[in-house]
């Protein structure tokens, strides 16, 4: 059997470091972190909250942050860029809705072309000054820290950023918020402003319920774990090339593991050690050697929580026999590119059949492998790299364009890809 190789440098996760800088931010004291993600969409909100007066200090993956809170935030000079990060635009324009300063923000092409109204509308039921030209970024924000207490908001979809900025507005603002989510999506805010002192609670029904609470740095050093959706990319690899590996330390938060289950359903040979569970749960992955493995119908409950795993996902289905069913993921048409466009396109350039529907797709595997391809990816780093992986384990040649997206999620993508390959 071939040996089992010990990956232990996936980088920090996504969510989590965006949430350390904005979280950190509007606390007062110094907030310590490490296995912070040094990728461009988590630089930026760093350098967001900089602008913004709050001191900031980064040496490789560790940050300290020295805020005065909310009211220590400064207006900035300057249009504040998020780059590509949907989650910096949402969440830090929630922050600052309830703060009392004013700005404009913006970001890539990409972000200009990305919804902003799910987040306007509850903002402005608030009582923010929120405004976006047909929804579209630049967002502008006009300081106004008198928001309605005791605000009650049902989400229309499942969205952690939605959540998220209306939490963090209502921490800017000092009130009291309930908010009812159809279905359970990432609680990485909710786990994180409990850290920092905050009052919140979640009901059996889904009602998170967050009451006036000021945030305050916890001690010592906080550690963020690797993130999951970044470490996919080479559990599937391991899948699809037969090739046992343990991923080190990865984020094992329970609304983000429905890649796990998904791939359980599948067949494949999975063991999952938590050894930590402080503020967010943390183990090690192992991937063994999977001999029965089949396409299945994807539970619909479980899309919000597996949302940013489908590309990969879809990579493995095209090495197994019958249909991989995906329906309900529509939200897959409004992330950093159109991506059931984007699965679709990329299942078909390497010769597999697929259906497309409005909210999502049918793979029909195994594929008849072809000899070469061409994918142009849109600038979106998850395409991209699905696009990567399924080109090395079938060993074809390829013509990626732009995966220069990777950096803004994984800039250690292509060193880690290279060394399991030489294997
Ligand atoms: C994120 C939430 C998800 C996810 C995104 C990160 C977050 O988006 O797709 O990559 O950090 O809150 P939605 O909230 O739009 O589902």
């Amino acid at each position: 059997m071939a040996t089992t190789q010990i990956i232990d440098d996936i980088p920090g996760d996504k969510s989590i470091s965006h949430r350390s800088i904005i979280i950190g931010s509007l606390a007062t004291g110094i907030s310590q972190f490490k296995g912070f993600l040094c990728s461009d969409d988590c630089l930026n909100t760093l350098k967001i909250f900089q602008q913004l007066g709050v001191s900031i200090e980064r040496k490789g993956t560790s940050v300290t942050i020295n805020s005065n809170g909310v009211a220590g935030l400064q207006t900035p000079s300057n249009i504040l860029d998020v780059g590509n990060s949907g989650t910096g635009i949402r969440l830090i324009a929630g922050a600052l809705a309830g703060s009392s300063i004013s700005a404009v923000l913006t970001g890539d092409h990409s972000i200009q072309k990305r919804p902003m109204g799910r987040i306007i509308d509850p903002l402005s039921k608030m009582g923010a000054n929120v405004s976006a030209e047909n929804q579209l970024p630049p967002i502008t924000i006009k300081g106004n820290s008198s928001l309605k207490d005791g605000f009650h908001y049902k989400m229309p979809i499942a969205s952690a950023q939605v959540k998220s900025a209306i939490l963090l507005s209502a921490i800017s603002a000092n009130i009291t918020v309930d908010i009812t989510q159809p279905e359970e999506c990432r609680d990485h805010t909710e786990r994180m402003l409990q850290l920092f002192g905050a009052s919140i609670t979640t009901s059996s029904k889904g009602v998170i319920s967050l009451a006036k609470s000021t945030l305050k740095a916890p001690e010592g050093v906080t550690q963020i774990p690797a993130d999951i959706s970044s470490a996919l990319f080479f559990i599937c690899y391991a899948v699809m090339a037969n090739q046992p590996m343990i991923f080190k330390n990865i984020g094992l938060n329970q609304s983000r593991i429905g890649c796990l289950e998904i791939l359980k359903m599948m067949g494949t040979q999975i063991k999952v050690d938590h050894h930590s569970n402080t503020y967010e749960p943390m183990g090690d992955i192992t991937v063994l050697p999977s001999i029965n493995r089949t396409n299945i119908t994807v539970p619909v409950d479980l899309i919000p929580n597996i949302i940013d795993e489908l590309p990969i996902l879809a990579m493995l289905a095209l090495t197994q026999e019958g249909v991989f069913k995906v329906r309900g993921a529509e939200e897959l048409r409004v992330k950093e590119s159109d991506r059931i466009d984007g699965i679709c396109r990329l299942v078909r350039a390497l010769g597999a059949n697929v259906d497309e529907f409005d909210d999502g797709f049918d793979i029909t595997g195994p594929l008849n492998l072809a000899n070469s391809f061409e994918f142009d990816a849109h600038f979106d780093h998850r395409l991209a790299m699905s696009a990567l992986i399924s080109a090395t384990v079938f060993r074809v040649n390829s013509k990626v364009i732009g995966e220069e997206s990777i950096k803004t999620s994984f800039p250690n993508f292509k060193d880690i890809l290279k060394k399991i390959s030489l294997v």
